[in-house]
């Protein structure tokens, strides 16, 4: 049991807010792996705990921690365990292959899944697992050709094409590795990615989903918390270990680098960081963005989703059969929405506004100094912020309500699907007419595209939702933007306008649109024309493209700009600050300790859980908190083995101060020495406006503790031959 206080110590708090962080104390920042050393993050490392060195960790000359680590799909995080090329990452993450898997007979959504041998493993077609080879700076290249004095759009045009030869050159030297080169800080700097992309991963195991999932969206972002957020899989290669194509004839990969599993366990303070492929952050944004994020989009945006879930839920709750088809969706809307209320509370409690409005003083007073010293080009900035937001504003909103509320109702979604087929023979010619196979390939992408919407379907709440979200949008669009339909859609009435589409288009039903997608020639696209979905898409859609898309690049081009020379600008000032870019879904690495929290006057959380927080979540009979009678039996005779806690309890999830955030769901929780304690899947409600402001005291990643990993594997499912592959250090 721990007793210590959470760190209070305001000063620290006070000097990263206001943008100097006495670096030493520093846990803030998502840091680029192979400038480690340059910035002086490995010192502050050591001195918080690390015994690695920055080359332990990264490098392109021996095998490193970084040899361990891939993306995921593109979309997640997973490290690699064994020296068979076993990968762990999240459940959340492994989800949609878990589910492809899955039928009524072979629920392993349900029932979870477990390969008792390398022939049980199954193959996911399309899923990828990339390592990152090398970083290199490629700025100078990138950018050569471009001018200040020239338009954004024209730097941007030469920028595209300074990176597609870049990219060419480097797949003429080695055609087995992928290159991807993206911009940091704005555009301030370059850098390409060498990366080595794996198409043979296989599913190990999986937990059920009330072990995977357990808490569902009420525990969500929330701590304490309690899912065993974990599934694994196995990177297959070619006989030369390189990338292959799926085969019966590949083998395990022999990864350059597998992490060691500590047995250990965690206590209060105990130094961490989180390798990984955070998504997408803005740390560095203005007040002017700041407002607009915390009172006009965030609450746009929630109001909608709330609107939607509750329709959602109540349809789902009359009806188990909804409730089925429902639950990914409703999982889906749920997660930004909930995390878009907590980031608004956090901004608001850290008066982010305020706090970036000092910023603003202070930079204005330098970079006026600064022209006074023949240093100019920063000066005449913030002025222009104001002027360029209030033009971006009600573009936004109009984006908005065309993907939260347009897009919301999915018969318009499905209206936009066929898109490319109309496009396709609207553009045909008598020198070019409609080519029937490239016609008939459309038509079956459609097909497929329509068996995977009827599936999860149910047009009586889609109906509901569409009435209410046209009412929504035409409330709020911006009148500049508000498309003409609105005007017959409200004289019809919405849910009139709303019951004709549901009776009269040929989207009604499955049936009706599979046959008419299947008799479909280049000649019925006219009656497409004229369907009721269709021409509520257009009517939506159109007025987006034509008064919207175009000015809101322009605007984005504009700030793009301003914040690339805001950023150099406080680098400039603040020359002893190391920074770090924001998240862009490459390679990072956070450090920070395991830590406890106080997230409410009068409340400490601790910095774990353990499995009777699980039992007795059970007992309160939330539909989210099902406990299996097997984990019910483990926990009565307390079969623990290896895995329980020195004090005799099996541990379930621990938080620590790791600065994270999407895309960092499956990273590596790892120790002082290179070894995994845990694996990372979600934040605290509490510290969710990291992405914009990070706040040391509140801010908390959330993992599962490795030994309730490997005690589920193990007790639990019996695939303690997936144990023995490990390196544990005890
Ligand atoms: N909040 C976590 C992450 O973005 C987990 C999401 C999946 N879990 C859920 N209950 N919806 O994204
Ligand atoms: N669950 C998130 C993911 O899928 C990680 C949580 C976060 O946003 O930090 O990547």
């Amino acid at each position: 049991m721990n007793k210590s206080k959470p760190i209070r110590n305001g000063v620290i708090t006070f000097l990263i807010l206001i943008g100097i962080s006495s670096s030493t104390f520093a846990r803030e920042g998502m840091w680029l792996p192979q400038l480690l050393r340059d910035l002086h993050t490995i010192d502050d490392m050591k001195a918080n705990g690390l015994k690695l060195s920055a080359e332990q960790i990264y490098s392109v000359n021996q095998s490193s921690l970084k040899d361990a680590i891939v993306s995921f799909g593109g979309f997640c995080t997973a490290e690699v365990i064994s020296s068979n090329g076993l990968i762990l990452t999240n459940h959340h993450c492994g989800y949609g292959k878990i589910q492809s898997h899955s039928s009524v007979e072979n629920d392993y959504l349900t029932n979870g899944f477990w390969a008792m041998n390398g022939k049980e493993e199954l193959t996911n077609p399309g899923l990828t697992a990339t390592f990152i080879i090398r970083i290199d700076d490629v700025t100078g290249r990138v950018l050569g050709g471009t001018h200040k004095d020239s338009t954004e759009a024209a730097n941007q045009k030469i920028i595209a094409e300074n990176i597609k030869a870049i990219k060419e050159e480097q797949k003429n030297l080695d055609s087995l590795y992928g290159y991807t080169i993206r911009p940091f800080f704005y555009g301030n700097n370059y850098y390409m990615f060498t990366t080595e992309t794996f198409k043979d991963v296989r599913l190990v195991g999986a937990p059920p989903s009330s072990i995977g999932k357990f808490g569902g969206d009420t525990d969500n972002w929330m701590w304490p918390r309690h899912t065993g957020d974990f599934s694994m899989f196995r990177i297959y290669a070619g006989k030369d270990n390189r990338p292959a194509e799926y085969s019966e004839d590949n083998v395990p990969f022999k990864p350059r680098h597998h992490l060691p599993v500590s047995l250990k366990g965690v206590d209060q303070g105990d130094f961490t960081m989180v390798f990984g492929f955070p998504g997408r952050t803005q740390e560095y944004l203005t007040s002017y963005a700041v407002d607009y994020t915390l009172n006009q989009a965030n609450p746009r945006k929630i109001s909608l989703r709330e609107k939607r879930l509750q329709i959602m839920d109540s349809d789902m709750k009359a009806d188990h059969a909804v409730w089925i088809k429902y639950a990914a969706k409703y999982a889906r809307v749920s997660n930004y929405h909930k995390k878009w209320i907590g980031e608004s509370r956090g901004l608001k409690r850290l008066n982010a506004i305020d706090v970036k409005k000092q910023r603003e003083t202070d930079y204005q007073k330098w970079a006026d100094n600064q022209a006074k010293r023949g240093n100019p080009g920063f000066e005449n900035l913030l002025g222009k912020y104001e002027k360029a937001y209030s033009t971006y504003s009600p573009l936004v909103a109009a984006q908005d309500y065309l993907y939260e509320s347009a897009f919301a109702i999915e018969i318009v979604r499905l209206a936009y699907r066929f898109k490319d087929i109309e496009t396709y023979v609207n553009s045909a010619t008598k020198e070019k007419p409609v080519d029937e196979k490239v016609f008939e390939q459309k038509k079956n992408t459609l097909l497929k595209q329509l068996a995977s919407h009827y599936k999860d379907y149910n047009a009586p709440t889609d109906k509901k939702i569409a009435s209410a979200m046209l009412e929504m949008y035409n409330k709020g669009i911006p009148k500049d933007f508000r498309p003409a339909i609105m005007d017959e859609i409200i004289a019809k009435g919405y849910d009139n306008y709303v019951e004709n589409i549901f009776s009269k288009s040929v989207l009604r039903d499955e049936k009706t649109a599979t046959e008419f997608v299947n008799k479909m020639t280049p000649k019925s696209i006219k009656k497409w024309k004229k369907d009721p979905a269709n021409v509520l898409f257009h009517g939506l859609y159109d007025t987006y493209i034509e008064k919207v898309s175009s000015k809101l690049k322009d605007v984005n081009y504009e700030i793009s700009l301003m914040n690339r020379t805001y950023l150099k600008g406080l680098m400039q000032m603040h020359k002893d600050k190391p920074f770090y870019p924001d998240a862009n879904s490459t390679l990072r690495i956070t450090h920070g300790k395991v830590d406890n929290y106080n997230p409410r006057d009068g409340v400490i959380y601790k910095h774990y859980t353990t499995l009777g927080g699980i039992i007795d979540k059970g007992n309160l009979g939330v539909y989210d908190y099902v406990v299996p009678n097997k984990l019910k039996e483990l926990y009565e005779t307390k079969d623990y083995g290896q895995y329980a806690d020195e004090a005799g309890y099996l541990p379930v999830c621990f938080t620590a101060s790791n600065h994270t955030t999407g895309g960092n769901s499956g990273s590596p929780v790892i120790d002082a020495e290179g070894n995994l304690i845990g694996l990372n899947f979600d934040r605290n409600w509490e510290g969710t406006m990291s992405d914009i402001m990070y706040d040391p005291e509140m801010c908390r990643n959330i993992a599962v503790d490795i030994r309730y990993v490997l005690f589920i594997v193990d007790k639990y499912a019996g695939a303690g031959y997936l144990v023995e592959e490990l390196d544990l250090v005890k």
